[in-house]
């Protein structure tokens, strides 16, 4: 029996629920941003032909003697012996796979050669080669330097993913002679209508959730494999063809490293932060990568570090008088972006970057506080600090772990010093009795729920919280390999699923009280965990059953005469995953009888009661 008190408690943080990104598992390239087709700006250190196939009699190689720019050194060479006849060309099969399920779409590419004459670009059925879209248009194209051609063509849907782009032109026209092609782009019609922006299909789903914040760019994303690998802010900006390409972290199944594009930069972040209405978390790289074992930078070798993320505060934050604010206002932003918080590293507590955080940690945060004062500074770890911390920072604590690490850490915040706030910007449950989870369960859910109820009841030190990895791409998945991920896609029209952890996180982050109350209950916490909270005309109570054991719960909310009840439940081992989502929420309307509103949780659940005020 819970009975909650309507009066008292302490003041929820109104962002605790949120997003931590970063472009790992192909989450970002071949993701949530727009851009469909693969290798287009052919970088890397060996980008090879991947993703592009010769349509008709045409020759493909990689050039080096007709770059677009020094940031994309090499263009598609696309030879046609003497004699060729009829349409010919190439094709892109997309990020393993192209999803054709827009009424229009926009495709953008440079072009290098003599030609004079009708282009077509077709989205085509991989395996039926069947023409979902078909556009001709005439192109002027000479050899003395790229010119830009962009279209934009209606669509048909296709009924799966197995799709690919293809560009023709007509063969006597090149005969004997060759094309160039650099930045080959692909757009369907972009979420709230960004040039470059989001993917409407993923960004929907992350927009339903309700999240507060966004922490970017990673993450060991963020701090690369080396310092010369990190994320560097100033390479994602300004025209893409002047954006370098970029070795990403993590392993790819062919034990491959990652490119990234980097079509999705800085700006292109800040403007998904406004177009969810995110707070943004600035991560800013602080000497520490993740394959440097010892090498750490420190001393006066960081200070070009620091001078670089101040440069980039600038860019973000300055008006048109300043440098770095000028060189926003010309790549078409002029006015500053919102930001409050900045993360220096990520995960600094690792042995061969904690000794010297202290150290690392101190030199940007006084650098950013003397220019910026009102900044809130996060550090990566709460370890390796002086005893003296300093005033008004916040600590960052990941947690990944199985799923009594996640019950264990319910009181973990019960006593923490109320000066030195929270922010939880990744945890997941990764394994159940040992074994590792390819995506979240019922079980893991309802751990990773008990550790959030852990957090909002102590939601006025923990601010933020954020599960991670947040999207993956079933093409390309790169995340250690197999461990669990928020949101799965792939190409097909109907493929975003949305996991039992996305569940939990939607009803927490979408039911959310600005106090946390008091509750009195007639017994301990376990199997049952609780926490209620009050909103404007609301009483929100949040349940979370671990065990197979149905638990009945009286809740007693003074003032409250219906609800709603939103229950997640399912075995065990239950999940959604890949073309299949067998476990949903189901909300009906409640009463309560006799004074409470009578639960009933069966084993393996997760539960929020929303009850109306009189
Ligand atoms: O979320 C995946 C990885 O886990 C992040 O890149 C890193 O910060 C953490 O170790």
């Amino acid at each position: 029996e819970l009975t909650v008190s309507t009066t008292g408690g302490n003041h929820s943080s109104p962002y605790l629920y949120g997003f931590m990104f970063e472009d790992i598992n192909h989450s970002g390239d071949g993701g949530i941003h727009s851009q469909l087709l693969q290798n287009n700006g052919f970088q890397g250190s060996n980008p090879n032909l991947t993703a592009y196939a010769a349509v008709g009699n045409v020759n493909l190689t990689l050039d080096t003697v007709n770059p677009l720019s020094t940031a994309l050194p090499l263009s598609l060479r696309v030879a046609v012996p003497a004699g060729a006849s009829g349409a010919v060309g190439f094709s892109n099969s997309g990020y393993w796979g192209i999803p054709v399920n827009a009424d229009s779409y926009v495709s953008a590419f440079y072009i290098k050669g003599d030609y004079v004459g009708e282009v077509t670009v077709r989205l085509v059925g991989a395996s039926s080669g069947t023409a979902y879209a078909t556009d001709v248009f005439n192109v002027t194209s000479n050899s003395t330097q790229f010119t830009c051609i962009e279209t934009k063509f209606q669509s048909a849907q296709a009924p799966d993913g197995n799709n690919i782009w293809t560009l023709t032109f007509d063969a006597p026209k090149v005969a004997g002679n060759a094309l160039y092609f650099s930045l080959i782009q692909l757009y369907p019609p972009t979420f709230q209508g960004r040039t470059n922006g989001l993917k409407p299909s993923i960004a929907n789903v992350l927009q339903d959730m309700k999240a507060s914040f966004l922490r970017f760019p990673g993450g060991n994303n963020m701090e690369g494999n080396s310092a010369s690998s990190r994320w560097k802010w100033n390479e994602t900006v300004g025209p893409l063809y002047t954006r370098p390409g970029r070795q990403g972290i993590y392993r790819t199944e062919t034990v491959v490293f990652l490119w990234l594009i980097r079509e999705q930069g800085l700006n292109e972040y800040f403007q998904w932060t406004k177009d969810m209405d995110l707070v943004a978390v600035l991560g800013v790289w602080d000497g520490l990568s993740l394959a440097q074992s010892g090498n750490v930078i420190t001393g006066d070798a960081l200070k070009p570090y620091i001078q670089d993320a101040l440069n980039e505060l600038e860019y973000i934050l300055g008006d048109a008088s300043t440098t770095y604010g000028k060189l926003r206002t010309s790549h078409g932003y002029p006015n500053p972006w919102s930001l409050t918080y900045v993360e220096i590293g990520n995960e600094d507590h690792w042995w061969y970057g904690g000794p010297s955080y202290a150290e690392r940690f101190t030199a940007f945060h006084d650098a950013i506080k003397s220019k910026y004062p009102n900044l809130v500074i996060i550090a990566s770890t709460d370890e390796y600090f002086p005893v003296q911390k300093p005033e008004g920072i916040w600590m960052d604590y990941h947690s990944y772990g199985p799923a009594e690490k996640f019950i264990n850490e319910f009181n973990k915040f019960d006593n923490f010093d109320r000066k030195f706030p929270y922010v939880v910007t990744e945890y997941a449950c990764v394994s159940i009795d040992g074994a590792h989870l390819r995506q979240p369960t019922m079980q893991a859910s309802v751990a990773e729920a008990i550790f959030m109820i852990g957090m909002e009841r102590n939601s006025d030190v923990v601010r933020m919280a954020a599960y991670a990895p947040l999207l993956q791409n079933y093409g390309g998945y790169t995340w250690k390999n197999h461990e669990p991920n928020l949101v799965l896609f792939n190409n097909d029209p109907n493929g975003v699923f949305l996991t039992t952890s996305y569940y939990v996180q939607q009803m927490f982050a979408t039911n959310r009280g600005h106090t946390i109350l008091p509750v009195q209950s007639d017994g301990p916490f376990g199997p049952v965990y609780y926490v209620a909270s009050k909103a404007s005309s609301k009483y929100y109570v949040k349940l979370a059953n671990y065990g197979s054991s149905t638990q009945q719960i009286q809740v007693k909310i003074e003032g409250t005469n219906s609800g709603l009840l939103t229950v997640l439940s399912g075995n065990a081992g239950a999940a959604n995953t890949f073309g299949s989502m067998p476990v949903l929420p189901r909300t009906t309307p409640v009463v309560p009888t006799s004074g409470a509103f009578d639960i009933v949780l069966p084993g393996w659940t997760v539960a929020v009661l929303a009850a109306h005020m009189k």
